[in-house]
């Protein structure tokens, strides 16, 4: 969360830095500002809202120099104001941070009690006055960086550029991510390979506890303790293109509406359907001794790992522990020895997903990573990165890489499975088979989109919506719920549809539409109990089966439903997600709300 990008160059900063912060603005949109060394005195501007809020407010106010930091922000500490954007200045510095300073309170009340006055509410500021403070006592300027970094703690990523100082940045990352790139008489960092993708492909990254001091001709890295220190360079493969929306009308639709295409990518890469079985991206790995499986995510992740687990135990017969990274390793979880956790994120960067992972790799579990981003911190902490081959997900809530996760995990499940001897050949061919049929599934469903928009329109202006279903699909009831709520602003919950009576069905009468996920399949019978219950109190069933809906009964007049295709267990909850990510994206168009970038939300949570 939090963007930042910082330029030490030979010509006008500022353009750069806000193509940079374009390609940032996926980390967070609150805020953004830019500030810049020019003639050696400092200048900034800051805007309230989207980048694009800053370009308006620079065209007026434009502010020019040939070193800068740029930031958008995604607001932890105090509202998204004015005077809590970044860059903060104190007294001839400017300081740009992406993470949480955790012992702010007490900097703060140290720093006021010496004088210091505070404009806003961030925990960024401190850091301001705190370097400021060592200046005013004599420090050398990067004396009181080094000093300041000794005095703070939580988690940071922080460019500061420094009045007079114009041949320099200083940055430093301690938990949160940052790159060093390199140019020709210029130098360059940002938050990660995509902001500098137009700027350098040749990259450090800077390791924990790392900071540096980034020259127009050099870039001298330091480790905690102030020792010089050599990292590798590294070569980025990010691409410089700007994702476009196409004709049409947000990039979540289209992300929804290509996934035809893009699955049929992702099978391609793991699943051969010319009689090679399915390939997997693991060196020798022993997938027929590993002792038992743990996955770790993160929201829509988290649900993709649930349906993992449900494949992993059926096909495999492995025992397979699911938890939330944010609850992982703060429960003392008991690893055995030959385990194998799994972490799935889009980003690759949420500090949640990675700190677990850290956790896991510490107690000498095999480190396999399911992800989007393959140039990550995950991926550089990982024994073995699947690639899901998504492209560019820019819709802050996540679709496409959903689906192309699920296809990943379903041939790790395939292999695992034929690797502990619970598949034969036969069983590996009927699972490429069934495998390959779900693009085709997938677009059968998008070209039904009419169907749902009709539903959408129906429950557009219901307070609280319900999601249900039972195995498999109750992860995608869970997926369904938080997809609506997150750009709909609706209140909605998924459950496991068996559930409902253990206390939920109390939240049902006439006002609540319940969307009913009910493939025919094995517990289709016990689904649609459940939906009776449902509708012998009010509740508005809306059913997606590819049964009959007069099966599931009526309120007295017709189900309101939409018709799924036939598909079986591997093929099915991939195909599901697809008409509960139209129903939230349809539900957002109606309610005219921002369908790509959510209010409160940002796309890789680099915070905890
Ligand atoms: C919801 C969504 C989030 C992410 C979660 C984890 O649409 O996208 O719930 O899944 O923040 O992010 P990653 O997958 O990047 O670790």
């Amino acid at each position: 969360m939090c963007g930042i990008v910082g330029i030490v160059g030979i010509t006008n900063t500022v353009p750069r830095m806000m193509e940079a912060l374009h390609r940032l603005e996926y980390r967070g949109y609150d805020s953004a500002g830019v500030a810049t060394l020019h003639g050696g005195e400092l200048h900034r501007c800051r805007a309230v809202g989207k980048i694009a809020a800053l370009d308006s407010k620079l065209v007026d106010q434009p502010i020019k120099g040939d070193i800068g930091i740029g930031h958008t922000r995604w607001a932890t500490h105090g509202e998204a104001v004015e005077v809590n954007a970044h860059p903060h200045m104190a007294d001839g510095l400017a300081v740009v941070h992406n993470g949480i300073i955790e012992n702010f309170a007490s900097l703060k009340k140290e720093l006021i009690e010496n004088g210091h006055n505070f404009e806003g509410e961030t925990d960024t500021e401190v850091v301001a006055h705190l370097i400021s403070e060592y200046l005013a006592r004599g420090l050398a300027p990067k004396d009181a960086v080094f000093e300041t970094l000794k005095r703070i703690e939580g988690a940071f990523a922080l460019a500061i550029i420094i009045k007079n100082e114009n041949e320099r940045i200083f940055a430093a990352r301690r938990g949160s991510p940052l790159v060093v790139g390199m140019g020709k008489g210029e130098n360059y960092l940002g938050s990660d390979a995509i902001a500098l993708a137009s700027l350098s492909n040749k990259l450090i990254y800077l390791e924990e506890g790392d900071w540096a001091e980034i020259s127009r001709e050099a870039v001298t890295v330091f480790d905690m303790t102030g020792a010089v220190v050599t990292r590798p360079v590294t070569y980025s493969q990010v691409s410089n293109t700007f994702a476009d929306k196409g004709n049409y009308r947000h990039f979540m639709q289209k992300e929804i509406f290509e996934q035809p295409f893009i699955l049929a990518q992702t099978i391609g890469k793991y699943f051969d359907q010319t009689g090679g079985g399915v390939k997997l991206p693991a060196g020798d790995f022993d997938f027929a001794n590993v002792s038992k499986v743990t996955i770790i995510a993160c929201g829509t992740s988290y649900y993709a790992a649930l349906v993992a687990k449900f494949w992993l135990e059926k096909m495999a017969r492995i025992s397979v522990e699911v938890d939330i990274a944010s609850e992982f390793r703060y429960r003392d979880p008991v690893y055995t020895e030959g385990g194998l956790a799994i972490f799935i994120s889009q980003s690759g960067e949420t500090a949640d997903t990675l700190a677990a992972l850290k956790h896991a790799k510490a107690a000498g579990q095999s480190i396999l990573s399911i992800l989007n981003a393959e140039e990550s911190s995950m991926s550089r902490e990982s024994d073995m990165v699947f690639p899901i081959y998504a492209g560019p997900e820019i819709g802050v809530a996540s679709t496409k890489a959903f689906t192309c996760q699920l296809i990943v995990l379903a041939a790790l499940a395939t292999e695992i499975a034929r690797a502990r001897g619970k598949l034969d050949e036969a069983g590996v061919v009927s699972a490429i088979n069934s495998v390959g049929e779900i693009p085709k599934l997938v677009a059968d469903v998008l070209s039904n989109h009419k169907g749902i928009e009709k539903i959408a329109h129906k429950i557009a202006k219901a307070r609280d919506i319900l999601f249900v279903g039972r195995g498999l699909h109750s992860a995608i009831a869970m997926e369904g719920a938080l997809k609506l709520k997150e750009i709909s602003y609706i209140h909605a919950e998924g459950y496991a549809a068996g559930e409902l009576k253990h206390g939920p069905i109390a939240l049902i009468d006439e006002n609540v539409p319940v969307i009913g996920l009910a493939p025919h399949n094995e517990l289709f019978d016990k689904t649609v109990s459940n939906l009776q219950e449902i509708m012998a109190r009010q509740g508005q069933v809306i059913v997606i089966s590819d049964h009959d809906p007069s099966a599931v009964g009526s309120n007295g007049e017709d189900l309101m439903s939409f018709k799924m295709p036939k598909c079986d267990d591997i093929a099915s909850p991939i195909v599901y997600a697809v008409p509960v990510q139209l129903l939230a994206y349809y539900a957002a168009v109606e309610k005219g709300t921002d369908a790509d970038q959510p209010r409160n939300l940002a796309k890789s949570v680099t915070v905890e």
